[in-house]
Parts: structure tokens; C-alpha cells; sequence
């Protein structure tokens, strides 16, 4: 199978990941876990089909994390996936464990990081990771701190051939940089939409050196994005306020990749539909407005 196998017909197209390409609609496999991203799902068969729901619609791109469930959202998506399709690719996160109340407390310290990543490759099955963002920072957002040590551990992995690419994610620009020291960063995940543009600079930068800029919480995340402005745009374009937020996102920049969240089949359609819908230059000035 050709790497760029996928459906031709989802908004966006492809887009290179490191020496890899993907389809530039995703899908975010976090809402698959229970409540609060710990334990299993109420209806786990539901999650299995959404997953399969995925790959058939011609996504080429998950993204996940051993964190979410802890363990069971990975787990979720080998029951579904596997063996995978030769051009499916599985980006994970390292960086953040889970304690008794739901929290994510760091866990950047290398012996902790080369456990995650070890608990990564088993729970999906895989020989090799095609991509591992370390997650910095906290809920709160990125903080200004060193991340040589960790990035380095990330490094030594990737060397012993256990992880094809590198990413970060909650990262500040300086870290970018600091990282990019180490070894070459092929994405950024970081928390943007509409609403929330302070890396409107960051993006513009990292796609002037073909760096992947991936969203999180694309859709506002556990409370979605309401704004008057969104949802005049959209009943002028009778479609809804979610759908005219994806589609803007994609339109922002060509090195934007959408990972969207769902656990529902009928949002995972809505949602590929939506990210399609054409804007115009005055509903782009429209929306423009809504984060500044
Ligand atoms: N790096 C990080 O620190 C970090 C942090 C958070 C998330 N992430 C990643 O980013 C991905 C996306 O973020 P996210 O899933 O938290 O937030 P999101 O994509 O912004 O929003 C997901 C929420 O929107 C709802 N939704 C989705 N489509 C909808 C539709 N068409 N109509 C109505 N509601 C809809 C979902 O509920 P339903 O299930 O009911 O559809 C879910 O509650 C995650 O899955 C995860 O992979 C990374």
C-alpha cells in the first residue's frame, strides 16, 4: 500500500510529517477514554468502531498517549487497527503521567520518559514509534523551563532506532529551539483555535522551515468554542459553529494538521464535512477578528 494511501476527497489533502505524509485531517483519540480521560469508555465497542470508522474514511493520522486512561486509549486502537495499514501513522506523547484524582503530573525525568515509551510501543504494538511529542509545561500551559535532559533521552531512543521522529507539545518557542539543538523537531503540538491564537507568530515561523503546527483542542477541547462572531459566520453559511472552527483552522496555514476529537461516528462525518466548507475572504475577515 502507498504511503499516501487515504481518501483523496478529505479537506486538506496530505501533508509531509517528517519523511512521512498524512492526510492534514486527523482525528485526536483522547475522547475515546472514560470520563476525564481515565479508565475504559462506557462502550468501548463504540470506540473500536469509531477507530475503524477512521482508517475507512481515509484518515491517515491518530494522534494519542500512553497517558490517555492511562494505557487505554493505545490499547484501544491496536484492538481496532491492528495490523495497521502501511499508511497509518500514530503520534504519541510522552511527558505526563496520571495520579489518583485525573491529574497529569510531569514525568520528564529520562527513566520515567524511557518507560513511556517502552509502554507505548508494547500497548500499540509496534517495533517502532513513527512520531513522540514530548509534552512540557502542565495544564495550564507551557512554562519556561530547560528541556535538554529530557529531549536528549528522547534522542538517545530515537538513535537506538526505537522512534522515527520527535515533536513537542506545550512548548514555547525558546524550547523549540533548545530542542532543535538536539535533534530535528518535525511538529509542534500546542493548544490553538479561534479563540486561543497566542502562537499566531509561532505557526508563521514553523511553517517557513516545514515544521508541523498540530493544534489541540481545535474544537475549544472540554468546553467548545462559542463566540458571537463564530456563529454569525456560520448561519450565514448555514453550517455550525464547530465546522466553520475547523475549516478556518486549515485555511490558517498550509502546515496546520487537524487532530479533531470525537468519540461519536455522526461528529467524526460532521466534522470531516465541516473542515471542507469554502470560506470567503469577508467570512475569513470575520473570523479573523474573533481571537485578536
Ligand atoms: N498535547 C496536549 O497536551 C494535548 C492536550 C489535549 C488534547 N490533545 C490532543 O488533541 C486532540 C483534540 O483535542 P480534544 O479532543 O481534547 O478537543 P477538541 O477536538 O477541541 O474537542 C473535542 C470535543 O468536542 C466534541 N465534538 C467533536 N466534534 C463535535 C461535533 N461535530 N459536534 C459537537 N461536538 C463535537 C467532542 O465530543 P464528542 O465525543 O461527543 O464528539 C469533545 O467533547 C485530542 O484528542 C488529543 O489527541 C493534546
Amino acid at each position: 500500500m502507498s504511503d499516501q494511501h487515504g481518501s483523496a476527497s478529505l479537506p486538506g489533502g496530505f501533508r509531509a510529517l517528517g519523511d512521512l505524509t498524512v492526510t492534514r485531517f486527523g482525528y485526536g483519540a483522547m475522547q475515546l477514554a472514560g470520563p476525564g480521560v481515565m479508565g475504559p469508555p462506557a462502550d468501548p465497542g463504540n470506540a473500536l468502531t469509531v477507530l475503524r470508522d477512521v482508517v475507512d474514511l481515509g484518515i491517515t493520522h491518530i494522534d494519542t498517549a500512553g497517558a490517555y486512561g492511562p494505557r487505554v486509549t493505545n490499547r484501544l486502537i491496536r484492538a481496532a487497527l491492528y495490523p495497521y495499514p502501511e499508511s497509518l501513522h500514530i503520534v504519541t506523547k510522552v511527558g505526563a503521567e496520571r495520579d489518583r484524582q485525573g491529574g497529569w503530573p510531569p514525568a520528564r525525568d529520562p527513566g520515567s520518559l524511557r518507560r513511556a515509551v517502552h509502554e507505548n510501543l508494547e500497548d500499540l504494538g509496534l517495533d517502532v514509534l513513527d512520531l513522540v511529542n514530548l509534552r512540557l509545561g502542565d495544564a495550564a500551559g507551557p512554562r519556561p523551563e530547560p528541556v535538554a535532559e529530557a529531549f536528549e533521552t528522547l534522542a538517545e531512543l530515537q538513535r537506538q532506532g526505537l522512534i522515527r521522529h520527535l515533536g513537542l507539545s506545550n512548548a514555547t518557542p525558546e524550547q523549540i529551539v533548545e530542542a532543535q539543538a538536539i535533534a530535528p523537531v518535525v511538529a509542534v503540538q500546542n493548544l490553538y483555535n479561534l479563540a486561543h491564537r497566542d502562537d499566531d507568530r509561532l505557526i508563521d515561523e514553523l511553517a517557513r522551515q516545514g515544521i508541523a503546527y498540530v493544534p489541540f483542542f481545535p474544537l475549544g477541547g472540554f468546553s467548545p468554542i462559542q463566540s458571537s462572531a463564530l456563529s454569525a459566520v456560520a448561519a450565514r453559511l448555514e453550517a455550525s459553529p464547530l465546522s466553520v472552527a475547523l475549516a478556518w483552522l486549515l485555511r490558517r496555514s498550509p502546515n496546520i494538521l487537524l487532530i479533531p476529537g470525537t468519540s461519536s461516528r455522526a461528529h467524526l462525518r460532521e466534522n470531516i464535512a465541516g473542515a471542507g466548507l469554502p470560506l470567503s475572504a469577508d467570512d475569513l475577515a470575520d473570523l479573523d477578528k474573533i481571537g485578536h
